[in-house]
């Protein structure tokens, strides 16, 4: 079974490792076949399950309700689960909310934000549950960002993102999620910090990929994100089955065959 010490073992031998959302049985089922090393319930389930056009609409009882779903198939699997918008804005909400995620069956609770989250990551930390910050394009903060548009471009904001992923770390941040940023900072970070470094749309030198299932299936309402690739019709997936799709993304990614220069942003 994977856990946080095989990422670090992962990291330190320079061995990409894989992770995918999910929140069904079924699909967790077919992760595990193909040896996804990670699974995240992302709350990206509020688009891709329920309909809606941003994450925000999604609460505790839907995460927890994917989560349960999901631990109870997939015995091999590090499992991630996010605190959906605005259920950790007080350290209690957090601890409560985190705790009913780690019940439901996460192995890691995922939260977004920086530097501003050091409090919340050492309590939880303290209390037996590990964090995943995600840093970069924060869809929670869609509102803020006016849009879904690539982070750290600038000096400035390359540099918060480098010192909020530092700060979370030695806060006691176990991994991170660097969403739709510059390649370059991407590997910064990468080579900077000491945990784990997950990447979406940052370019092939993180240490782990991590796409939507749905996006990697080629299910993609609207325009496909320039870091997706579809596995499903890839010639090399020659019967186009979801368990091929899924076992050449874990081989792809393992190889450093995906992502390529194509996927990334500058
Ligand atoms: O919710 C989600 O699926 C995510 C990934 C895109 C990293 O946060």
């Amino acid at each position: 079974m994977t856990t946080l010490s095989t990422l670090n073992k992962f990291k330190k031998d320079g061995i990409k490792f894989t992770c995918l959302t999910c929140y069904d049985a079924m699909f967790a089922r077919m992760m595990d076949k193909a040896q996804i090393d990670t699974i995240l319930i992302g709350d990206s389930l509020g688009m891709v399950v329920q309909g809606h056009n941003s994450t925000l609409p999604v609460t505790v009882s839907d995460m927890a309700y994917h989560t349960a779903n999901v631990a109870r198939s997939n015995k091999q699997a590090l499992i991630l689960a996010d605190l959906p918008f605005m259920s950790y804005v007080t350290l209690a909400d957090a601890i409560a909310n985190s705790r009913q995620l780690m019940q439901a069956g996460a192995h890691v609770i995922k939260v977004e934000g920086g530097s501003e989250l050091c409090d919340l990551v050492t309590t939880l930390a303290n209390a037996g549950t590990p964090t995943c910050v995600h840093l970069g394009l924060t869809p929670q903060s869609v509102n803020v960002f006016g849009g879904y548009k690539i982070q750290g471009r600038t000096d400035d904001t390359a540099d918060k993102l480098l010192a909020d992923a530092q700060a979370v770390v030695a806060a006691g941040a176990a991994l991170l999620v660097l969403e739709c940023v510059p390649a370059k900072l991407a590997k910064l970070v990468t080579a900077t910090v000491s945990v784990p470094v997950i990447g979406i749309g940052a370019g092939a030198d993180t240490d782990g990929q991590v796409l939507v299932m749905h996006d990697m299936l080629g299910m993609v309402h609207g325009r496909v994100p320039r870091f997706v690739h579809d596995f499903l019709t890839d010639v090399r997936n020659s019967d186009h089955s979801i368990e091929g799709a899924f076992a050449l993304y874990q081989q792809a990614v393992r190889e450093g065959s995906f992502p390529t220069e194509q996927h990334q942003f500058s």
